[in-house]
């Protein structure tokens, strides 16, 4: 059994027996709640469950089974609830995670290399150095908010870098990027929040869960509804405009980065946008959300730290644990392209699925004691970063940069405490926490 989690931590559990009253569009529902009896009560129950305009599959098989056969159920319309349901998804076709078949497969060839060795060594690299920086002066402190000045300061260095910022533009750009993305925490379902790109007006829309909440029903940045902020607006325009100049040079003297690998696979101008777009959102805050949901975690359960202090070889478990329950991406979405049968429900053409891996990553057919945070677990078959041909592209960065998080906190760190009130994000789509008050001795 686990120690009782620390006063301030935990979120209340809805009672079951009101869930027909749950409305699990609602981003508020996520943010206070704490869903494991829905998604337990879910799987045992009503495992493929039809909403008024959608499915919810919360089994990790019938997960699986979904995500490994694109032909049966696309990406193309869109990748989460909030664009699938507008019908239309302004990245389609164009962005690597809503694009389907040969498109896809080209698009995924062109971008792989930049997620090889010969770029990932350097970079994994300089997340150690930025990490030992970032917590040192945090242990200094003597604590702080962890998601604001360690978790949000990491994965946005390491993009840089693959996208192969020149060291002399990277602080303006860090402090664009981290403008960019002032308030969106609040806006994911609410009016787009990713910028338009060019003259047509197509918002950069989709990405990763990658990409933060889709634009605003396909209008470009002066149709963005929501609370993003003027300062976040402005800062937008001017990453892309970072980027189309980034590309330019590019084009003259290609380096290793994806940049210029984008610009050698004859996408157009605003493809490239689109896509680098893409690896900003996807790689950032997922990143950003599994950090600190991770420290939380220790937090939370200090026997747990224990044995990870006491012994290296878990931190490799360790970072497969975290991934498993913070679950950055709350779902992925895709549409039916032909009637098909799931799980003895009679699933339309046309119709949209909600893929819980926030409850198949819970799944007690495959996890044994799935609500328990071991960080010795294995195997550990979580669906975090997806499955089948849309398999997270950044999944290894990801995993160094939290690897290089938990070999910094056994280096310098005795104790983690939580010191105030944790909040969490408002979204039915990306899963965290928003801000987390620690102490570090
Ligand atoms: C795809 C999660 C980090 C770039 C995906 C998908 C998931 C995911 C679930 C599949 C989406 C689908 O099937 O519709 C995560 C999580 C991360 C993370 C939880 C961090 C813990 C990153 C990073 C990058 C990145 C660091 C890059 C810098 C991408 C891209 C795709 C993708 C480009 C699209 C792949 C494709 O469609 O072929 N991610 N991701 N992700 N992710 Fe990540």
């Amino acid at each position: 059994m686990s120690p009782p989690v620390p006063a301030g931590v935990a979120r209340p559990q809805p009672d079951v027996a009101g869930i027909d009253d749950l409305d699990l569009l609602d981003p508020a529902l996520h943010a206070a709640n704490d869903l494991t009896p829905v998604w337990r009560w879910l799987r045992a129950h009503d495992p493929v469950r039809r909403h008024e305009r959608f499915w919810s599959v919360t089994r990790h098989a019938d997960v699986l089974r979904v995500v490994r056969d694109p032909a049966a159920f696309t990406s193309l319309q869109g990748n989460m609830l909030r664009t699938l349901l507008r019908g239309h998804d302004p990245g389609a076709g164009r962005m690597l995670v809503v694009t389907d078949g040969p498109r896809h497969t080209r698009l995924r060839r062109l971008l792989t290399p930049g997620f090889g060795p010969r770029t990932l060594g350097p970079v994994t690299r300089s997340i150690t150095t930025a990490t030992r920086e970032l917590l040192g002066a945090l242990v200094r402190r003597g604590g702080g908010d962890f998601v604001a000045e360690v978790a949000a300061q990491v994965p946005l260095r390491a993009i840089c870098e693959l996208l192969g910022v020149p060291e002399r533009d990277r602080r303006r750009v860090l402090e664009l990027t981290g403008d960019a993305m002032l308030g969106e925490g609040d806006t994911h379902e609410q009016g787009g929040t990713s910028p338009g790109t060019r003259a047509d007006g197509g918002g950069g829309g989709a990405a990763g869960p990658g990409r933060r909440t889709g634009a605003g029903g396909g209008t470009g940045s002066a149709g963005n509804a929501g609370g993003v902020t003027r300062q976040a607006r402005i800062a937008q325009s001017e990453i892309l405009l970072y980027y189309t100049r980034l590309a330019a040079e590019r084009r003259t003297a290609p380096g290793d980065d994806i940049v210029s690998l984008l610009v050698g696979g004859g996408l157009t101008e605003e493809e490239i946008l689109l896509n680098c777009y893409n690896l900003i959102i996807g790689g950032d805050e997922t990143a950003r959300l599994a950090m600190a949901g991770g420290l939380l975690a220790l937090a939370t359960y200090g026997e747990q730290w224990a044995r990870l202090r006491a012994d290296p070889a878990l931190i490799a478990p360790a970072v497969e644990e975290i991934l498993r329950w913070t679950t950055p991406a709350a779902h992925v979405g895709r549409t039916a392209t032909r009637d098909t049968e799931l799980a003895g429900r009679k699933v339309a053409a046309g119709d949209v699925v909600a893929l819980w891996t926030v409850s198949a990553n819970r799944d007690e057919t495959v996890f044994d004691a799935p609500d328990r945070f071991d960080v010795g677990r294995t195997p550990n078959r979580h669906l975090t970063f997806g499955y089948g041909p849309h398999f997270c592209l950044g999944a290894q960065l990801a995993r160094a940069e939290i690897g290089a998080l938990l070999a910094e906190l056994r280096e310098s760190v005795r104790e983690i405490t939580v010191t105030g009130p944790v909040t969490w994000l408002p979204s039915n789509f990306i899963n965290g926490v928003r801000t987390l008050p620690i102490a570090l001795e």
